[in-house]
Parts: C-alpha cells; structure tokens; sequence
C-alpha cells in the first residue's frame, strides 16, 4: 500500500504533524466561547475535531471539501458535510466558527470574513495561525508544506498571516469586536465578534 494514497490523504497527514501540539489547546479556547445548547456551524472544519470540546447541548454541524478529512470525521461519528465555501453564502447559524483556515482564501480574505460575519446569526469565533512550517528553516520543509496546501486547491502554500495583518483584517469589524488575542503560547489569534442587537451569550474566560 503506498504511504500516501491521495493528496488530501497527505495533507491530512501533514495537518497532523503540524499541529498535533496546540491544536487541543486551540480547540478548548474557543469552546470556551461557545453557550451552552447553541448552534454551532464550523466552517473548513477539517475532520470536525472541534465538536469533542463543546459544551453541553450544543448542536454541531461541519463543512468541508475535503474527502479525506470527510470521511474521517464520519469514521468517528461527527456531522459534516461536503460544502464548497469559496462561492456564495454560507448557512446562517447561532454561532460561526472558522479555525486555521482563513489564510487558504487570500487574496479573497476580506469577502471570506465579509462572508462569515454574515452567516453568524449571534457570534462568529475566527481563531487564524501566525505561524507555520512553511516558514520553516529546515531544508526542504517549506517547500513540501506549501506544495501539499497548494495542492489542495489553495491560492498560495506558503501565504501566512501576521498578527499585524490580522488585526488590520478585523479593524472593519472593531464594534463588533468582543474579544481578541493571542492562544496556544502565540502561535494562534483570537477574534470574537458579536453582532449588534444579539442576546449576549455568557460563556467567557
Ligand atoms: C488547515 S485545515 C483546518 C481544519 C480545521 N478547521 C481544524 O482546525 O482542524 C483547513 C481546512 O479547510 C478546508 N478547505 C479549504 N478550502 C475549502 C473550501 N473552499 N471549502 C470548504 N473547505 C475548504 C480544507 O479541506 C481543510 O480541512
């Protein structure tokens, strides 16, 4: 059997390995903003790893386009389905998460977060990485991340953001900026926006 039986089998892997260190961390900060008995859409949800760490009650549902992460959130029992979200609006729901995966959209950034912000009835949780290993040093690390990203259909493998362009990308939204900063010692960032007029929800740090 060979090591590697699809690309998205290999990015599957690779998102492994990147973030096998912080990505529970990552998953518990933003649950954390998540109440009790809320609709929850995640959004490139990956294999809807997320749903593990919400409060009780809440009602998940994942979207992706990727068979491979698919197939493994099915294998463990998760609601997710196939949803192409780079066109068009996405399903309304109480609270809209987007993990580690604004970044795959530049140069569309901005009408993906417009898109998002939409879709978030009450609460859109944008949790974005500032760092990668396609910023790595190693010799010859880079280059085979950002092939696998490109691979998947993404604009540029090796785009990041920083945490200055992040803040830039969210100054539209500072009204309705609940809370933001750093998780997972920096390597990740935090926004959470309420939409004005919302019932504020009660789940905080
Ligand atoms: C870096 S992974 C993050 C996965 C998950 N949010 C997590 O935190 O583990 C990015 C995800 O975005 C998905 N993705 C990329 N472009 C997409 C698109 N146009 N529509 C739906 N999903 C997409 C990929 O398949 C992948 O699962």
């Amino acid at each position: 059997m060979p090591l590697f039986y699809s690309n998205s089998h290999f990015y599957h892997t690779l998102m492994g390995i990147t973030y096998r260190h912080h990505r529970n961390e990552r998953f518990r900060a933003v649950a954390r903003w998540i109440p009790e008995g809320a609709d929850v859409l995640d959004v490139c949800c990956g294999d809807g790893a997320l749903s593990r760490y919400l409060p009780e009650a809440t009602r998940y549902r994942g979207l992706d386009r990727s068979p491979a992460f698919l197939r493994s959130a099915r294998r463990r029992g998760r609601p997710v389905e196939y949803f192409d979200v780079g066109d068009g609006p996405l399903p309304k729901s109480q609270v809209v998460v987007c993990q580690v995966s604004l970044y795959q959209f530049h140069p569309r950034v901005d009408e993906m977060l417009a898109r998002l912000y939409a879709a978030a009835q009450q609460r859109l949780i944008v949790s974005e990485s500032v760092w990668s290993l396609t910023r790595s040093k190693l010799p010859g690390v880079a280059p085979v991340i950002a092939w696998a990203m490109r691979t998947e259909g993404m604009a540029d493998g090796y785009f990041r953001f920083t945490p200055e362009a992040l803040d830039r990308l969210f100054e539209a939204y500072r009204p309705a900026l609940r809370h933001s900063g750093a998780i997972c010692g920096g390597m990740d960032r935090l926004f959470v926006l309420d939409k004005a007029g919302a019932r504020p929800v009660a789940a905080e740090y």
